[in-house]
C-alpha cells in the first residue's frame, strides 16, 4: 500500500511543476500589462488609441485581430511600409522592440483582451518561436 501512495504522491507533484511550467492566460496578460508600458504605449497609448495618421491603433484594430501571426512577426522582426488598419492606410515604420518570444506572447495576449479588444486565442511562446520573417510580405 505504501509505496504505491508514495508513487501517487509523486505523480501529483510533478503535474503541479508541470502546471507551474507555462503561465495560463491570465497570468500572461497580466504580465503583458507591465510590458506594454514599458514598451508600446508611448507611441499607441494608454488606450491603445494610436496617434493620428501616424501611428495605428490597437484597439479594436482589424489588422490585430484578423492577423495574429503577422502582428506578431511585426513585433518580432519590426514593421515597415503600407499597412490598413480599420480602412486607413499606414506608411510608416516599427522597430523592433527587443522583446524576446516569451514577452512577445504576452504583449499579443494583453493587446488581443484589452480596450474591448476579445480573442478566444492563447498566443504561446512557442508560436511566436514559429512565426517567420517571410510572411511579412
Ligand atoms: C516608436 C513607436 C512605436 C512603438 C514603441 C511601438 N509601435 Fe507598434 N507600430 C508603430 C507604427 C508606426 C506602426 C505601423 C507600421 C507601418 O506603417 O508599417 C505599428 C504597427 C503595429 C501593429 C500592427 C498594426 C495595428 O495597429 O494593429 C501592432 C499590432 C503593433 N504595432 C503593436 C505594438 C506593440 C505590442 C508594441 C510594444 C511592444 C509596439 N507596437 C511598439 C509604432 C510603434
Amino acid at each position: 500500500m505504501k509505496p504505491f501512495f508514495l508513487f501517487y504522491l509523486t505523480f501529483c507533484f510533478i503535474g503541479i511543476l508541470n502546471l507551474n511550467a507555462q503561465k495560463n492566460k491570465s497570468e500572461s496578460i497580466k504580465n503583458g500589462i507591465k510590458l506594454y508600458r514599458d514598451f508600446c504605449y508611448r507611441c499607441h497609448g494608454f488606450n491603445g488609441e494610436g496617434q493620428t495618421d501616424l501611428i495605428p491603433p490597437l484597439k479594436s484594430s482589424d489588422y490585430l485581430l484578423n492577423n495574429i501571426d503577422l502582428s506578431i512577426a511585426g513585433l518580432k522582426y519590426g514593421l515597415k511600409g503600407k499597412i490598413f488598419v480599420n480602412g486607413k492606410l499606414y506608411d510608416s515604420y516599427m522597430a523592433y522592440q527587443g522583446l524576446d518570444n516569451d514577452e512577445i506572447a504576452d504583449i499579443m495576449n494583453y493587446i488581443l483582451n484589452e480596450w474591448g479588444n476579445s480573442s478566444e486565442e492563447f498566443v504561446t511562446p512557442e508560436r511566436v518561436s514559429k512565426v517567420e520573417k517571410s510572411i511579412i510580405k
